[in-house]
C-alpha cells in the first residue's frame, strides 16, 4: 500500500484532525513530483529541482507534519 494512502486512510478512520492539511500536502508533493517526471522526460535537466523537493520533503513534511500525528496514533493503538 502506498505510504500516503495507509496515513491517510488512517487519519480517517481515527478522525485526525488534521487530515485535509496533511492530505493537501501529499497531493502537492505528488503533483510536484509528476511535473519533473513530464519535464524529465521531455529531455530537461530536473536534478537540481528534485534535490530541492526532496530536500524540502525531508525536512518538513517528513520530519515535521508526519512526525506531528504519532501521538494520536498512539493514543489509537497505532504505531
Ligand atoms: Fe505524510
Amino acid at each position: 500500500m502506498n505510504h500516503f494512502v495507509l496515513e491517510e486512510e488512517l487519519f480517517l478512520r481515527f478522525g485526525y484532525e488534521e487530515n485535509a492539511a496533511h492530505k493537501a500536502e501529499h497531493d502537492g508533493f505528488t503533483a510536484k513530483v509528476m511535473q519533473l517526471l513530464l519535464q524529465y522526460e521531455k529531455g530537461e535537466n530536473v536534478g537540481m529541482d528534485t534535490m530541492e523537493l526532496l530536500k524540502s520533503w525531508l525536512q518538513h513534511h517528513i520530519l515535521k507534519v508526519d512526525r506531528a500525528y504519532v501521538p494520536f496514533l498512539k493514543a489509537h493503538g497505532v504505531a
